[in-house]
């Protein structure tokens, strides 16, 4: 079960402050449960752990079985909310080594996140004399990062196998009826899966999106969903005491009006990295805007200690740290005993390396909250797919919180249009010519 601990935040924010909030957050609670708050045609994620489309998911799971069976690597293709979401349950379940460890599963290959040159040769490279297959991700089918990265790997999986059998290692995970790609994978034949229309790129990691790479990776999505389904029940409970997404939700907004701006997600697990990344998406572009919200930032300890660890702790002390224990660890490490004891570890000797971190996590957050920075402390009991499923769930619930606490729609994003339209008139897309002047104008000086 997840447990938020509030102790170290208290003294930062306002006396009461759960009081204050409370029928703030009951209200939130109520849009996200009844659909009809702002953006509410975005909020098909909050039911989604228990009314998911059962044939679609075993459609997944065959899928699944399929590549795994004729493929020794899979190509994941797409960007942002069809991106980070798969990476960080497979790194944080599997490992950030997961591609160079010995297993019966594909390795698996992100691409299409971004306009490198060099990682589309990258992977091409890597994908030599391998097997595979392709899933492309997007849900409005016309981002241009995963399609132009598509048009390279469909290429290269055409010019291997022929147009036919290339077909049928294509999996194109997209918009139920509209879109570039729904039209490509139609007339093509490909295997389809279906981004809900009401859940969006940030809340889609429980859908076919996520689901189809993660179960390539060997992960039970079964459990990953029983998870989500069972912090969705407590997550539906309108009660602050009962309910951790409230707390957490009204502990962040109660910092942020205390003057704090910036959320710093910390985990003493390299793996959980990318869950990080996933979660900076899902809260920044949920709640950063209209002028308004915390910029989330991460940071992965204690590796970071030795990097950001100097500002955190004595720099400008406009930001908070929310630290996710993620419960014993899967192996246990002792610390050998030497007779010369010449590094002068012995004191260490016989130790678990758990037993070392946790010293280093109560040092770090009794020496952080002194230097002023509040704490709010995230736990689970381990980090199965179960239990990942529920702080999946739950870091989406409190942000519909949060967001809708700040009074913004946490669920659009139109600030991400600006750069793209820019992008289209520079490269010269047709129907962006006017701006495209007027870009080379100010690019020229
Ligand atoms: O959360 C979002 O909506 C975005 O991050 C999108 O997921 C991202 O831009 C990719 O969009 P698409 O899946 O349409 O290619």
């Amino acid at each position: 079960m997840i447990q938020v601990n509030l102790t170290n935040m208290q003294a930062f924010a306002e006396e009461g402050f759960q009081t204050r909030l409370a029928s703030e957050l009951r209200t939130a609670h109520e849009h996200l449960q009844h659909h009809d708050g702002v953006g509410s045609d975005f909020t098909g994620w909050v039911e989604l752990p228990a009314n998911y489309d059962r044939e679609e998911f075993a459609r997944i799971q065959k899928a699944a079985a399929k590549i795994q069976s004729d493929s020794q690597a899979l190509v994941v293709i797409g960007i942002g909310g069809s991106y980070l979401g798969a990476r960080g349950v497979i790194e944080c379940l599997c490992s950030a080594n997961y591609n160079l460890k010995k297993k019966n599963t594909p390795n698996i290959y992100f691409t299409g996140n971004g306009l490198s040159s060099d990682q589309l040769s990258e992977v091409a490279q890597l994908l030599e004399g391998q097997d595979f297959s392709i899933n492309v991700i997007s849900k409005s089918g016309t981002t241009t990062e995963p399609a132009v990265a598509f048009r390279f790997f469909r290429k290269l999986l055409e010019d291997k196998y022929g147009k036919e059998e290339a077909a049928k290692r294509i999996y194109a995970t997209t918009d139920r009826a509209r879109g570039a790609l729904k039209s490509l994978a139609d007339q093509a034949g490909y295997e389809t899966f279906v981004v809900p229309d009401d859940v969006g790129g940030r809340f889609s990691v429980l859908t076919a999106v996520g689901l189809l790479p993660i179960a390539v990776a060997g992960v039970d999505i079964q459990a990953l969903m029983d998870g989500a389904k069972s912090m969705m029940e407590t997550c539906s409970v309108a009660d602050a005491a009962a309910n951790p997404a409230w707390q957490y939700a009204a502990a962040r907004f109660a910092l942020y009006q205390a003057g704090k701006k910036i959320e710093i997600l910390a985990a003493y697990e390299p793996n959980f990295r990318f869950m990080c990344e996933w979660w900076k998406q899902l809260y920044g572009e949920s709640e950063g805007k209209d002028g308004k919200g915390l910029f989330p930032a991460s940071v992965e300890f204690t590796a970071d200690l030795h990097s950001m660890g100097q500002y955190i702790q004595q720099g400008e002390r406009h930001l908070f740290e929310t630290v996710v224990r993620l419960g014993k660890s899967k192996t246990c490490n002792i610390v050998p005993f030497d007779e010369v004891n010449g590094d002068g570890l012995n004191f260490l000797a016989g130790k678990d390396m758990d037993f070392i971190r946790q010293q280093a996590m109560d040092g770090t957050l009794l020496a952080h909250v002194a230097g002023g920075v509040p704490n709010i402390i995230v736990s689970t009991d381990g980090c199965d797919a179960f239990e990942l499923g529920q702080l999946i769930y739950f870091f989406e619930y409190s942000c519909g919180l949060s967001g809708y606490l700040l009074q913004v729609n946490p669920f659009d994003q139109p600030g991400v249009e600006a750069y793209k339209k820019n992008m289209f008139a520079l490269l010269g897309k047709p129907g962006y010519e006017e701006l495209r002047q007027e870009l080379l104008s100010k690019l020229q000086g």
